[in-house]
């Protein structure tokens, strides 16, 4: 095997199939475009969907590139040898031009010839589909393995649980794959011991997708595609831990710098024990994996919803690792420099947001020191008045709301001491605070953390609330709305008025939104009787269907209006509001859409 370092190695990749007439793409944004059922990019096939299903692509039917991705469904893993939260996926791929014979044959050359990754056959296995009532058993691919090489005891057939590829949202181009293992010589765990089995005998390095169906609605029926593509997907960390004989893919170059850091930071060594190796895995991958998010090209913020959540789950719990370790959380950026530097060649936009990612970290680290101590005393209340060893659903909620701890770090804490959270009554909770902003927005809110598009028409209601603030703060309180619809692109609002605004008239309108949006201001949630809300001087609609308990949002002096929500946390996270149209709604009335970026 070759001993490669991370560059070499993508380096190699690209110029193997590059030999092979593939034209090298260059990754694409980790924020998936047009995609509302992920919140980021999760594989390289990701940003080729459209072509997958036929689309042309400008660069022709032979590509492949480095692609970066993010992936948080095993969060609570990292820390253990494997598991990282950003990492990049090498990937080739057929737009219906060549399929599993020249794939198959190319897989081998890679993997086993001198002038590439150099692996002994012994040493691999493989994986290919049994077949079921969908799709017919994959003998072709097993015969082209045994023709490679590859002896028959050391090609598996696997059920579709194993061997079957398609998104995570379980839409879009999907098909059976051929799986490449690295057979480390352990002694079979058991008779049927195969690359199935989790028992540490068989390492995966490399996926074969032959992408022949598509599904167009989750749990629909498959539908065969017109031409079958090829996908395939090999982790560059996982990949060079393989190679060179690593422990963990925390011992590739891509994370020895950051390790240096986070040891000369906290005055620990790394080894020390395996609680100093956990908490610096977490601290190593969350920070990368933020650097990247904040750095890319449509660069996300922490937030409540969607991807800003993530992001926010990531640094606090990169800040909570740090703080066990004795480091100044706002020290943490040092640890962003190293990555900029390890990575500025390979992905110059981190360098060019180099310093929108430190200081959107230090806004965080502030924003979370802020609350953490009242959270921390908060959580420590509650386990004070603890009858039994749960904590409530309620309170974890009220953690997540008012404290802005993700649930997952609740669980965490608990777990530290002896106790849990009932996560059932939590989710319940949060579905009935989204179930209250539903019905004040006219169920124009999904809901659910996993909707794109939610974080936008969030944002977009907070400049409602701040456009009315500021037509009132021109015309006067006799203002009032009297319609609002908002899509994840703009809002619409109408309000009474009796007049046609002028172009200077907007401009003022946007001015003054945008003031309050550079304030940064907070968005302050309560919750009080209807009575107490109307006696407050809160604006809204008092309509029956609020009930007599009543969320009050309000922005600092600026605006205070009863509403369902959400709402963003501070008015910095619109950016910029722009007036798009100015008409005339109905008599008396005028409707402004409107924008943020
Ligand atoms: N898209 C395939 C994977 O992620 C190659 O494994």
């Amino acid at each position: 095997m070759k001993e490669l370092n991370s560059v070499e190695l993508r380096n190699l990749w690209l110029k193997f199939f590059k030999k092979h007439k593939h034209k090298i793409i260059s990754s694409a944004s980790l924020i998936p475009e047009n995609d509302p059922t992920v919140l980021y990019t999760t594989a390289g096939m990701h940003p080729l969907v459209p072509y997958l299903l036929g689309e042309k692509h400008p660069q022709g039917t032979r590509l492949t590139n480095s692609q970066r991705c993010i992936r948080t469904g095993d969060i609570d893993d990292v820390g253990d040898n494997s598991h990282c939260t950003y990492f990049e996926m090498l990937g080739n791929w057929s737009l219906g031009d060549y399929f599993k014979d020249d794939m198959i044959k190319w897989s081998y050359e890679f993997l086993t010839s001198r002038k590439f990754l150099c692996i002994p056959v012994e040493k691999l296995a493989v994986t290919v589909f049994a077949g079921d009532e969908t799709a017919p058993r994959d003998i072709e691919s097993y015969n082209l393995w045994n023709k490679c090489g590859i002896p028959a005891d050391k090609i598996f057939y696997l059920p579709k649980e194993n061997n079957w590829w398609g998104l995570g949202s379980g839409i879009g181009p999907c098909g059976p794959d051929t799986e490449m293992f690295i057979d480390t010589g352990k002694e079979k765990c058991c008779e049927n011991c195969s690359p199935a089995c989790s028992c540490g005998k068989y390492i995966e390095i490399w996926n074969d997708v032959f992408m022949q169906y598509r599904i167009n609605i989750a749990g629909g029926p498959i539908e065969k595609l017109l031409k079958p593509n090829v996908d395939t997907g090999m982790g560059l960390e996982r990949t060079l831990c393989i190679l060179n004989g690593y422990k963990s893919v925390y011992d590739c170059d891509l994370f020895v710098g950051a390790i240096k850091v986070i040891e000369k930071l906290s005055g620990k060594s790394y080894e020390q024990d395996t609680e100093t190796i956990k908490a610096f895995r977490i601290i190593a991958d969350h920070l990368r994996a933020t650097t990247f998010i904040m750095g890319d090209e449509k660069g996300i913020s922490p937030s409540n919803v969607g991807q800003g959540y993530v992001l926010r789950r990531l640094i606090r719990r990169a800040i909570n690792y740090a703080k066990r370790l004795g480091i100044e959380p706002l020290e943490l950026t040092k640890v962003c420099d190293e990555y900029i530097e390890k990575y500025k060649n390979v992905y110059p936009i981190i360098l060019k947001n180099s310093q929108k990612i430190k200081d959107e970290l230090l806004k965080e680290i502030n924003k979370f020191n802020k609350t953490i101590n009242d959270g921390l005393k908060e959580f420590d209340r509650a386990v004070s008045h603890l009858t039994g060893t749960v904590i409530d659903g309620k309170t974890a909620f009220r953690l997540y709301d008012t404290y802005g701890f993700p649930v997952e770090m609740t669980i965490e804490l608990a777990t530290e001491r002896g106790l849990s959270v009932n996560k059932q009554e939590y989710v319940e909770s949060f579905n009935l605070h989204q179930d209250l902003s539903r019905t004040a927005n006219a169920g124009q809110f999904k809901g659910g953390l996993a909707d794109v598009d939610n974080y936008d028409n969030v944002r977009l209601h907070t400049a409602s609330h701040l456009l009315l603030a500021a037509l009132r703060k021109i015309y006067g309180n006799d203002v009032h709305q009297c319609g609002q619809n908002i899509t994840s692109e703009r809002l619409r609002f109408d309000f009474n008025i009796d007049h046609k605004l002028s172009p200077e008239e907007i401009i003022v309108i946007e001015n003054i939104v945008n003031e309050n949006i550079k304030s940064d201001i907070s968005v302050i949630k309560e919750e009080m009787g209807v009575q107490e809300a109307k006696k407050s001087g809160a604006t809204g609609i008092f309509d029956e269907k609020y009930g007599n308990i009543v969320s009050v949002y309000t922005i600092g002096n600026i605006s205070k209006e009863i509403c369902g929500g959400p709402h963003v946390a501070h008015t910095g996270e619109l950016n910029e509001f722009k007036i798009i149209k100015e008409e005339s709604s109905s008599s008396g009335i005028r409707r402004i859409k409107a924008t943020i970026k």
